[in-house]
């Protein structure tokens, strides 16, 4: 099934800005309806319509992302589709004039719920937050999305754990190709809910391996879409693993479409796919390693709750971008984990967010330079580090 969508033309563009010569990392910019993207670019996570711990006038003013990510899974079970319905959509409903993507759920459904039974109708869950059944399909999932309104909404997939054995992961991805088709379908079928319209992105999975990869990457990049995912990566498999996977998707997926790599990663895994062809990322761990006191710099990994840090005086990270990393001295912040204050995670998510942002900027800064690879070598070495 090829994507054209008969009610409403997709809005979404995507331009190239640059090129390195020495890797295949690409320097591009999206529109929509909702603003530009200049890739490549981070997604903080905002799975329940916020993102933990920051308000979003702390999230435009001080970190910045063009777009935030929101979770299908999450959002359906509470506040439910009804409510987003009545505010006008996610955007409004949480106060977000910039892009957001919703993830489909595909991943959430096998992480989070309990008893969960994987069929070719769809995919009955139990709720894990009250034990309640639900049933996601490919249809009602695209359904619940047009009624989030999210400006990019994912494919409905099966993301297979590590390690698969190969008859499962062949079987697995090519029922993630009829899900597709049934996704297609049925956004066909399902106008826009609101006065903007939605990018669709499907995934291509095939664990880990090679065959496997090719073949989806070949069906995905065929049906024509906006934009592309890599899912079922990051999954505990070795991060060579990870790399190999990805350049070879990225070698078939098309040059002019955005690509998308779901759930990475730590700070070195996005430069290195970044340096494969990747442009865009997703990951909790900026935010959830920060609630426990991981801070992430351009110098390598903090553990705030360490004693060493008890008589620090000197600034969070005198490199970083936002108003927590000079404000406030390690001793502080420190001291705010031990006495498990609030503030303290509030503190650690801007200043790892503030990392995040930060460092995917540069690499688009160093990839129009045309030193990307050289900064990049140098920033993966000067990262892996304990302070
Ligand atoms: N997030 C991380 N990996 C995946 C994946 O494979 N599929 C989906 N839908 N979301 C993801």
């Amino acid at each position: 099934v090829n994507y054209i969508c008969p009610f409403t033309t997709v809005f979404m563009e995507f331009k190239k800005i640059a090129k390195d010569l020495q890797s295949k990392a690409r320097a591009g910019e999206i529109t929509t309806d909702h603003g530009k993207i200049e890739t490549p670019i981070f997604m903080p996570v905002g799975t329940v319509a916020s993102v933990k711990g920051v308000h979003q006038r702390e999230l435009k003013n001080d970190i910045n992302p063009d777009i935030i990510l929101g979770n299908t899974y999450h959002l359906y079970l509470r506040p439910q589709t009804s409510i987003l319905e009545k505010a006008g959509g996610l955007h409004k409903f949480m106060n977000w004039d910039r892009n957001i993507l919703t993830d489909s759920g595909g991943y959430q459904v096998y992480s989070l719920s309990a008893n969960r039974k994987i069929k070719e109708e769809g995919v009955k869950f139990k709720s894990h937050i009250d034990g309640s059944m639900h049933l996601f399909t490919p249809e009602n999932v695209m359904e619940i999305q047009r009624s989030i309104g999210a400006d990019i909404i994912m494919a409905f997939d099966e993301c297979t754990p590590y390690p698969c054995d190969y008859n499962y992961a062949k079987r697995s991805m090519n029922m993630t190709h009829r899900w597709l088709e049934r996704c297609l379908e049925h956004l066909k079928k399902t106008p826009f809910k609101y006065d903007y319209s939605q990018a669709f992105f499907p995934i291509v999975q095939g664990s880990t391996y090679k065959d496997l990869r090719q073949q989806s990457a070949e069906y995905i990049a065929n049906v024509g879409a906006e934009g592309n995912a890599i899912g079922g990566l990051s999954v505990g498999e070795p991060a060579e693993e990870m790399y190999a996977m990805t350049d070879v998707v990225c070698e078939i997926l098309p040059e002019d479409k955005p690509r998308y790599l779901m759930g990475v990663g730590t700070p070195i895994n996005i430069l290195e796919n970044i340096a494969l062809g990747v442009d865009m990322f997703d990951c909790v761990m900026p935010t959830r390693n920060a609630r426990n006191g991981m801070l992430f710099t351009a110098h390598g990994t903090i553990n705030i709750k360490n004693k060493k840090w008890a008589d620090d005086f000197s600034p969070i990270d005198d490199m970083g971008i936002t108003f927590v990393d000079t404000d406030y001295s390690k001793a502080y912040l420190k001291h705010l984990f031990s006495v498990n204050e609030l503030l303290g995670k509030q503190i650690a998510t801007i200043h790892n967010l503030g990392f995040y942002l930060w460092l995917v900027r540069e690499a688009r800064r160093h990839i129009i330079a045309g030193d990307f690879r050289y900064w990049k070598d140098k920033m993966v070495k000067q990262m892996d580090k304990r302070l």
